[in-house]
């Protein structure tokens, strides 16, 4: 063979691979030129017939000849293998695919925020079970014996102890028995109440409650103070807030408290009934009693606390109009919350 037919089998053997259609063709071909008895060994065998002179370029010749068969043979395998099986081929550089965004649901968003916000003033996060014995729920909080909160028309009763908590208040008995003062906490959690359900009401939210008592002398205008810089921190500056008398079984005295409403700044709009004002918690200073309790003496400690609804301020800050949005996952209400 000469060295011009040697380049001539050389480019039909690129243009068989080329050709091959299949992964079976292209092992045929690999047989045909690199098996045993194949074209490019037995060309080697046969280099002691080529003339001395002539062999230096023959031995070029048919070195490149086996790289580029090699390589050629190397791509259209790999082409092949990729047909016939699409999903072993893996293109790092395709987009991947969006599954979509999610976000942090509001009721989360505003506990997590109210624990910051608190946490700059001191207060650290104290937990509760959803489970409670009728003493914490109750008994503890200075709840008058026959209270219609304890009706079972209003509260989820396993037996004549234990119930599912109406009000995040137990964990204050929990925290004072536990630790001896000062205790400065907040506990967000959930609260359950057989409420019918309407715009305004679930038989499960969250309520964020509060606690600070110290063996030093704590006031309402401390209360009051804190709850100010909480107004401003969550819902913006020239929030206020104000206290309406009021009675709670565990705080004497008892106020309810109403931020200044965020939508017409106090000057009276739809969302706030025209009064400029909207009632987001209820508080006051510890009852004696309550200190009792919990095995506090009460004339050696000062607190005040606080409690407010979490639904209530996602509702006021996110411009929520229906409680019931934040628990039925319908994907219009979820896909404007980004
Ligand atoms: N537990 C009360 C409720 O569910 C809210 C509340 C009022 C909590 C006054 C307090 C408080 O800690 O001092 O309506």
């Amino acid at each position: 063979m000469t060295l011009q037919e040697l380049q001539q089998e050389h480019a039909a053997s690129l243009a068989a691979l080329a050709a091959a259609g299949d992964a079976a063709a292209l092992d045929a071909l690999r047989v045909k030129y690199l098996g045993r008895n194949g074209l490019i060994p037995a060309m080697v065998k046969r280099m002691k017939d080529v003339p001395a002179a002539d062999r230096p370029a023959f031995g070029k010749a048919l070195g490149a000849w086996r790289a580029a068969f090699e390589a050629a043979l190397a791509g259209r395998v790999a082409e092949a293998q990729a047909a016939e099986a699409p999903h072993a081929a893996f293109d790092v550089t395709l987009p991947g695919r969006w599954r979509g965004e999610g976000v942090i649901h509001p009721v989360s968003r505003v506990i997590e925020e109210c624990a910051e916000i608190f946490h700059r003033l001191g207060f650290s996060v104290a937990d509760g079970p959803d489970i409670e014995n009728k003493f914490n729920n109750f008994t503890a909080l200075n709840t008058a014996p026959h209270h219609p909160s304890m009706d079972a028309s209003d509260t989820f009763w396993f037996d004549a102890e234990t119930l599912l908590r109406t009000q995040t208040s137990p964990v204050q008995i929990r925290t004072m028995m536990a630790n001896p003062p000062p205790v400065r906490i907040v506990n967000p959690g959930r609260c359950y109440r057989r409420d019918t359900t309407d715009a305004t009401h679930s038989a499960n939210f969250h309520q964020i409650e509060g606690l600070y008592v110290d063996t030093k002398p704590v006031s309402l205008a401390d209360l009051k103070s804190t709850l100010a810089y909480f107004a401003r921190e969550m819902m913006g500056p020239g929030i206020g807030v104000r206290f309406r008398p009021h009675f709670f079984p565990f705080t004497e005295p008892s106020v309810e408290v109403d931020f200044t409403c965020h939508v017409c700044k106090g000057k009276g709009c739809r969302v706030c009934k025209n009064s400029g004002w909207i009632e987001i918690a209820g508080a006051g200073m510890v009852d004696p009693r309550v200190y009792e309790h919990v095995g506090y003496d009460p004339d050696k400690v000062y607190g005040y606390a606080f409690g407010m609804g979490v639904e209530r301020i996602a509702m006021i800050k996110y411009g929520i109009p229906d409680i019931r949005f934040l628990y039925e996952n319908d994907i219009r209400f979820l896909s404007q919350l980004r």
